[in-house]
């Protein structure tokens, strides 16, 4: 096929362009090399036997001729992080909500009928946990006085009793928590209209923490893992926030590529979301003990920090990937991490 790919030249874009070429895909990239991903220095080099286009997504002129003779396409285009404070909320509507409408509304126009998207676990906020009375239920925000004071797990909401982790469907609710989620959701929903009115496909890939080579690093809108590989190569110990037993899923990022590619090669009907996680959820203590292994330094340093955009536990049930579209995840945790501290 012949595939456009938005935001081709960010971290996940860069593995699903290199993963499209390998299957034989004709790749086009549009990315607009924001200097808040890419700085201001030289001008990124597209990878041979692509053709590159530095166009914003929100210009439909631009659009209009990138989606000419395109098949399918892939939007990874994003501002991402969850929001540093509420002054990043036009920020993230405009580059997410108004970017996927400008989208939406080219392909309308040129008629391109197939969708995949960057979505994320985020639009499931805290998910759902068991209570050992009240069944499956949907945890509360978390108090800001209840974070101060070492209080870390949301209790249940109807009886205040502790409750037990459990895997989140792609049935589960939207509760987006924080500026970047609430962008997800638009997103979704946009989608979801554009393929009603259209007859479009669209595939909603809902990732779990993706880590691996490239990811961005000294942002304010890094990931965990990058943050602590950055300590660590300062010398410095990983600072891990809270008491370090908050769950995430570690999925790298050649997983999440392929998990892409394959959505965008099987899915040509209707509307259709997927979980994309490893499986194996770790803590973020865990992790930054796994790096700081790797990387023979400092050992992690719990802080009691917290920030009030997080969810405390998040994690994916991704068997509908795994059973429709016959993924797998070929990285393991401990590969995975060990490859991160070497990468450049
Ligand atoms: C991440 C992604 C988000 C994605 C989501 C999918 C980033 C910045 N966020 O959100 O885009 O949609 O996964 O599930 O990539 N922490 C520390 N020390 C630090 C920084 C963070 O302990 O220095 C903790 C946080 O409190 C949090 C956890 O690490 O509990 C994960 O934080 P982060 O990497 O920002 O990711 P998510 O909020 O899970």
């Amino acid at each position: 096929m012949h595939i456009l790919v938005t935001g081709g030249a960010g971290f996940i874009g860069q593995h699903v362009v290199r993963g499209l070429l390998d299957r034989g895909h004709e790749v086009r990239i549009l990315d607009n090399l924001r200097p808040d991903v890419h700085g201001s220095g030289p001008l990124w080099n597209a990878p041979s036997g692509t053709e590159f286009w530095r166009t914003d997504v929100r210009d439909g002129d631009g659009l209009d001729r990138a989606l000419r003779r395109i098949d399918a396409v892939i939007h990874l285009a994003a501002k991402v992080g969850l929001g540093v404070d509420v002054s990043d909320l036009p920020d993230y509507a405009a580059s997410n909500d108004v970017g996927m409408a400008e989208l939406l509304a080219a392909m309308a126009r040129s008629g391109v009928k197939r969708l995949t998207l960057a979505s994320s676990m985020v639009v499931y906020g805290e998910g759902e946990a068991l209570c050992p009375q009240h069944g499956a239920v949907v945890p509360a925000p978390r108090l800001e006085a209840s974070l101060a004071s070492g209080d870390y797990e949301p209790p249940c909401p109807h009886c205040g009793r502790p409750l037990q982790p459990k895997l989140v469907g792609e049935d589960t609710p939207f509760d987006p928590r924080n500026a970047y989620a609430t962008s997800k959701v638009a997103q979704e929903f946009y989608a979801r209209n554009w393929a009603r009115a259209v007859g479009g496909s669209v595939a909603a890939m809902r990732y779990h923490n993706v880590y691996g080579p490239g990811m961005p690093k000294d942002t304010p809108y890094a990931g965990v893992a990058a943050i602590f590989l950055s300590a660590l190569r300062r010398g410095e110990a990983p600072s891990v926030f809270e008491d370090g037993g908050q769950r995430r899923d570690f999925v790298h990022v050649r997983d999440i590529a392929a998990a892409t590619i394959l959505a965008c090669e099987a899915h040509a009907m209707g509307l259709a979301a997927f979980n994309v996680g490893s499986g194996t959820p770790r803590t973020v203590g865990d992790m930054a003990a796994a790096l700081s292994r790797a990387l023979d330094g400092p050992t992690p340093i719990v802080t009691g920090r917290y920030r009030l955009g997080d969810v405390r536990h998040i994690t994916a049930d991704s068997s509908r990937l795994r059973r429709e579209l016959g993924w797998n995840p070929a990285v393991g945790f401990e590969d995975g991490m060990a490859e991160l501290s070497r990468a450049a």
